[in-house]
């Protein structure tokens, strides 16, 4: 008999016929986060707000518009990694595979392996903003109704257990093996040391003879990633500028938001796209009650997004207990997606 472990649990209807839809999983990050965060971040030498509080729903929206544009390639390229070798990626894996996706946004790219994986138990989606997580499982629950669903509201770097189905003798073997799925370069917004220890918590997590599968943004030309992050529809610029708006609405701050502008630049030495909002004046801003000054062309640093050749990821993937399998890349090699598995 298959248990299942978790936190808070509730059991959502799909419909009127009373029929479960989705399991939710209430593992919420404190809600006053933010103001800590902008206070702490703003009282720095280098002033930075932490990258998560971008996506709000404005946000999130602006992100999904991000992904359409002609220069940003990451999702069309790994849309159609995933599309090419999906098929691959099943038979790797094998049937009744319960899968798990980190950072689920949407849940556009994981219908790719839904669909080629043969009879998948269970989805478990893990992912912190609210309401792009119950539409995602609404629908994907109305698409795939033998699928055991699990909705799982929470920060993928933070604590929690992951509601897997175990049983009593023999754990991953009777319950389908487990498929982490951990898509659009997400794994790049974090230092190379978060990033090792992130695949690391991660490893334990799933468990032994887990699967990943992982898209990484692939190092390249400087002018084709400034390009990607600079798109000439200023949706980015619109993106990050969003973190003030919403700082003025959240936190009754008086951010002007014509005094700073969007910048994205390449690092070569640290392979990262460093996005920044750069102050066009000295000024002075104010949030709940606490005053900051700005200086001519100070920066507030908002975003890292770490490129890596295959290599150094392969490396830093194994640094942290998993085994390099198989990596897809397209051909101009813009973009990789890993299959990696946890090793011993
Ligand atoms: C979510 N993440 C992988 C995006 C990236 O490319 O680093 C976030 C982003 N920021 C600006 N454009 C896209």
């Amino acid at each position: 008999m298959a248990e299942r472990q978790s936190g808070a649990a509730t059991v959502e209807p799909a419909d009127a016929s009373g029929a479960p839809g989705y399991t939710f999983h209430d593992h919420a990050p404190a809600p006053d986060n933010f103001r800590e965060a902008v206070l702490h971040g703003l009282a720095q030498a280098h002033k930075a707000i932490p990258f998560r509080f971008l996506y709000d729903a404005a946000g999130s929206r602006l992100f999904e518009q991000i992904c359409q544009q002609p220069e940003y390639y990451l999702t069309r390229t790994e849309l159609a990694l995933l599309e090419n070798h999906a098929g691959d990626i099943a038979a790797r894996v094998g049937p009744g595979a319960q899968l798990v996706e980190l950072g689920s946004g949407a849940g556009i790219k994981v219908e790719r392996l839904l669909a080629a994986l043969t009879e998948p138990t269970a989805y478990i989606a893990v992912e912190i903003s609210r309401p792009a997580l119950v539409a995602a499982v609404q629908r994907l629950a109305a698409d795939w109704p033998a699928l055991d669903i699990h909705a799982v509201w929470a920060d993928y770097a933070s604590g929690f257990s992951l509601p897997l189905a175990k049983t009593q003798a023999n754990a991953q073997a009777k319950a389908g093996p487990v498929l982490g799925f951990f898509p659009g370069s997400s794994i790049g917004n974090l230092r190379p040391a978060q990033a090792q220890s992130l695949l690391a918590t991660w490893r334990q997590r799933l468990g032994a003879g887990a699967h990943l599968v992982i898209g990484v943004d692939l190092i390249k030309a400087p002018a084709v990633l400034e390009a990607a992050y600079n798109d000439a529809a200023g949706i980015t610029a619109a993106f990050t500028g969003n973190l003030l708006v919403r700082a003025n609405r959240e936190l009754g701050a008086d951010f002007d938001l014509d005094g700073f502008e969007h910048e994205a630049r390449y690092l070569p030495g640290r392979a990262a796209i460093q996005i920044n909002l750069v102050s066009r004046c000295a000024q002075q801003v104010t949030v709940s009650g606490r005053r900051f000054q700005f200086a001519a062309g100070e920066r507030l640093h908002v975003e890292d997004s770490h490129k890596y050749s295959i290599d150094n990821f392969r490396s830093l993937a194994d640094s942290a207990g998993w085994q390099a399998l198989d990596v897809w890349t397209d051909a101009n090699e813009l973009f990789s997606v890993h299959h990696l598995r946890v090793r011993g």
